[in-house]
């Protein structure tokens, strides 16, 4: 064979490579409303610059006559690329190849790259639409995704981990994602669950949908799995590629910082005006993050799911930030199980990847009710708590109006080591609301007035008595708990200049191997 009929055979395997499990899968996938693996790659990086591994990879199995059904690459394109110039690495399941499915040489392809991410420090993205275990190849399968939950257990903390679930991904499958640090899911086209509708039928009974079982909706909303929902994959892939600007390339480097056009002293007076005179009126906290943040951008995380709590990325100053937040126009912005969790695995992504966090405080205590002590509030909240304390990012809390109870240690306070802890001339800072308060208190005394509006009267008194005493910032300032309180429209400079002091912090927790968070 001459040198150029070698080339032009690898020519053709390079193009036999490209078209997967050839032109009539790709049409059939196309007909979903899906794109193939590589055309999922193209839209996510810059232009030209992916870099394939393992082209020519085929599987060994020769379980089923399947030593007569190979196809180069093995239903999986892996490699390194940028996005906006940053390198990443990454893997693109392919549908069109045996239903996307796991083979022991499939998964070698994916380590190989997750261990080259390691090395380099460089993020690692998984672009999932498989039918799961190879089913012809059995335990090699099994052990190749042992073999890759292993790697994302090591990487975690150390570089940033996303998933987007394009299509299917079930039974022990779901379990890499759900070890990354962000999930993403496209409505109607995906769905994750351990085990699928037909399983669940034969064992206990229930008829659910696909959709109802484990599409994005419900991930995103009732269960959490999912950090983002998106209509379809483009806007999925243009969220990645926005996520990852607010990220450092690993947990030994800091987020890029960008030129800002926002000005940093830009006061802002509807901040003055956002709390309502009625203490039980809500407002939508949302409108704080905006004004807050550079050209009033958020990216905000688990949107749809206990919305009592708002988390997601903002820059300020150019510095990319996470924010915590309660949100009072939901569920008064209480804390439930939900939102304690949600934002407890926020907090520690920012602290395992250097982002500082600011946090939003109008909390009125923890959801009461059998409910939530069965399910766990306990220990739920104690793992905010444990986030919070545990994280040494530069941490700044500002307390806009309710701060109650065991909510008020929880919500980053001055003792669970908060760096800058301000507070607005509306906040209220106490163990508990007035009226809970005055029963409490005056529970005996009132039960001893006969006259209905005596005892109405008498209460008021107290409440008002205990509301101007307590309902307001300057206590906890009087002890230095809160640093400063500060004029609402000036809350941006004094986050921007509060950050910019921090950029300096140094605080490191006691030797450990880990601490043990209650899970
Ligand atoms: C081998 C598979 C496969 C699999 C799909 N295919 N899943 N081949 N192993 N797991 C093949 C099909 O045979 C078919 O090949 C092609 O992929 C496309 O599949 P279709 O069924 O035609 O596609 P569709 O109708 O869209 O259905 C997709 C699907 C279905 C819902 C994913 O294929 C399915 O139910 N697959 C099995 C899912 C499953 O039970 N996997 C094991 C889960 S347990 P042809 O040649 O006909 O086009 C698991 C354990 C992991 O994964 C454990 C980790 C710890």
């Amino acid at each position: 064979m001459s040198s150029q009929d070698k080339i032009k055979k690898l020519i053709d395997l390079r193009t036999e490579a490209k078209l997967g499990g050839g032109q009539k899968r790709i049409d059939s996938q196309h007909a979903k409303g899906k794109m193939t693996a590589r055309e999922r790659i193209e839209a996510l990086v810059d232009e030209g610059s992916f870099e394939e591994f393992d082209m020519f990879m085929t599987h060994r199995c020769v379980n089923f006559g399947m030593e007569k059904e190979k196809f180069l690459g093995d239903g999986v394109v892996t490699g390194h690329a940028t996005i906006d110039g940053r390198v990443v690495y990454l893997f693109s399941q392919d549908f069109t190849v045996l239903g996307g499915s796991l083979s022991e040489t499939f998964a070698l392809k994916i380590c190989k790259v997750m261990d080259m991410a390691m090395k380099m420090g460089a993020p690692m993205i998984g672009i999932n639409d498989s039918g799961g275990a190879r089913i012809q190849e059995g335990v090699t399968s099994l052990a190749g995704y042992a073999e890759i939950f292993q790697r994302n257990i090591e990487a975690s903390g150390v570089i940033p981990q996303i998933s987007a679930i394009f299509g299917p991904c079930a039974g022990g499958a779901v379990y890499s994602p759900a070890l990354t640090d962000f999930i993403m899911m496209t409505e109607n086209t995906s769905y994750m669950f351990v085990t699928g509708p037909k399983v669940v039928k034969t064992v206990t009974g229930e008829d659910i949908s696909t959709e109802d079982l484990g599409g994005a909706n419900i991930h995103a909303s009732k269960s959490g799995v999912a950090h983002f929902k998106v209509d379809n994959e483009e806007e999925g892939l243009l969220l990645i590629r926005k996520l990852l600007s607010y990220l450092p390339q690993n947990n030994l480097e800091e987020a890029p910082m960008l030129e800002v056009t926002d000005p940093i002293d830009r006061l802002d007076d509807t901040l003055n005006t956002i709390i309502p005179d009625n203490p039980n009126k809500p407002y939508d906290m949302k409108e704080v993050i905006y004004a807050l943040s550079d050209h009033s951008e958020f990216l905000e995380v688990h949107r749809n799911y206990a919305k009592n709590i708002i988390v997601g990325f903002v820059r300020m100053g150019g510095m990319s930030v996470g924010v915590v937040a309660n949100q009072p126009s939901f569920l008064a912005g209480v804390l439930d199980c939900d939102a304690s969790r949600k934002a407890a695995r926020f907090v520690r992504f920012c602290d395992a990847f250097n982002i500082p966090i600011l946090t939003l405080v109008d909390v009125p205590g923890f959801l009461p009710g059998s409910g939530q002590e069965y399910a766990g509030i306990i220990t739920h909240g104690a793992k905010l708590m444990f986030a919070f304390g545990e994280a040494t990012v530069p941490k700044i809390t500002v307390t806009l109006r309710k701060s109650y109870g065991g909510a008020h240690d929880v919500m980053s306070c001055k003792q669970l080591r908060g760096d800058l802890n301000y507070a607005w001339p509306t906040a209220e800072i106490a163990v508990m609301g007035a009226k809970g308060a005055i029963e409490v208190l005056e529970g005996r005394a009132m039960s001893k007035i006969e006259d209905p509006a005596e005892r109405e009267k008498y209460a008021a008194e107290k409440i008002e008595e205990y509301t101007e005493k307590f309902a307001n910032p300057y206590q906890a300032a009087a002890y230095g708990y809160i640093d400063d309180v500060i004029e609402p429209k000036n809350t941006r400079f004094r986050i921007i200049r509060g950050l910019q002091s921090l950029q300096t912090k140094k605080l490191s927790l006691p030797p450990k191997k880990h601490g043990n968070i209650p899970l």
